[in-house]
């Protein structure tokens, strides 16, 4: 079977995209990554591509119109024939251009059990909300912000304990594992959207 082309758009330190990188060098996810995107030129994401020989592109945004700068980043995706986009903590809202060349085929990780608490600082707002389970999600992108289709969603009980150091902790080792195991269910063939929901085959 032919491996997935995925290309992972981050812009920080890229823990997600080494949790990727790994399922795919254990032989857990069949896929390939063909590009890693950064729109920030220090970005640790970069430097873990280069340490293992993953093309690499800083595309810089200042002085560009959001379509102007998501049209440089399609134009590189089309050229590796990109057919996954995986935001790994890119910090930019996409604009309905770049949603509507990869429809469907962009996924994200949230530090949420999402609708709640979208947008930034996820578990801090969860924990200055009070709840007593939190998680992550892996969801397609649309031209909202996190609120695309739910692909996969798992809990993390949040302890009276907790700060937002230990909470996003507990939360990251989850979504190291429910980031590959979304993108492989992709790979497989086994993702069907149907409207807001998605049905795993
Ligand atoms: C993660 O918490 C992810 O859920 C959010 O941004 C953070 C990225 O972390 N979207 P990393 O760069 O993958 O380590």
């Amino acid at each position: 079977m032919n491996r997935l082309r995925i290309a992972v758009l981050a812009s920080g330190r890229g823990s997600n995209l080494q949790a990727i990188i790994d399922a795919i060098e254990s032989g857990e996810l069949n896929a390939e990554i063909v590009i890693v995107i950064s729109d920030k030129k220090n970005a640790y994401a970069l430097k873990r591509a280069k340490r293992h020989g993953i093309n690499r592109l800083f595309i810089s945004p200042k002085d560009k119109k959001r379509e102007e700068y998501d049209k440089e980043i399609v134009n590189q995706l089309h050229k590796y024939n990109v057919e996954l986009v995986c935001l790994a903590g890119f910090m930019r809202i996409l604009s309905p251009y770049f949603v509507k060349e990869f429809k469907n085929r962009i996924m994200n990780i949230h530090p949420t059990l999402l609708p709640s608490f979208p947008g930034l600082h996820g578990q801090k707002q969860a924990l200055d909300y009070g709840v007593k389970i939190s998680g992550c999600t892996v969801h397609f992108v649309d031209e909202g912000c996190d609120t695309g289709p739910i692909i996969l969603q798992k809990a993390v009980e949040v302890l009276d304990t907790d700060t937002e150091e230990s909470l996003s902790s507990r939360i990251l080792e989850c979504e190291h594992k429910l980031y590959p195991q979304a993108i492989s269910l992709f790979a497989s063939g086994r993702l069907k959207i149907l409207g807001r929901k998605v049905i795993i085959l």
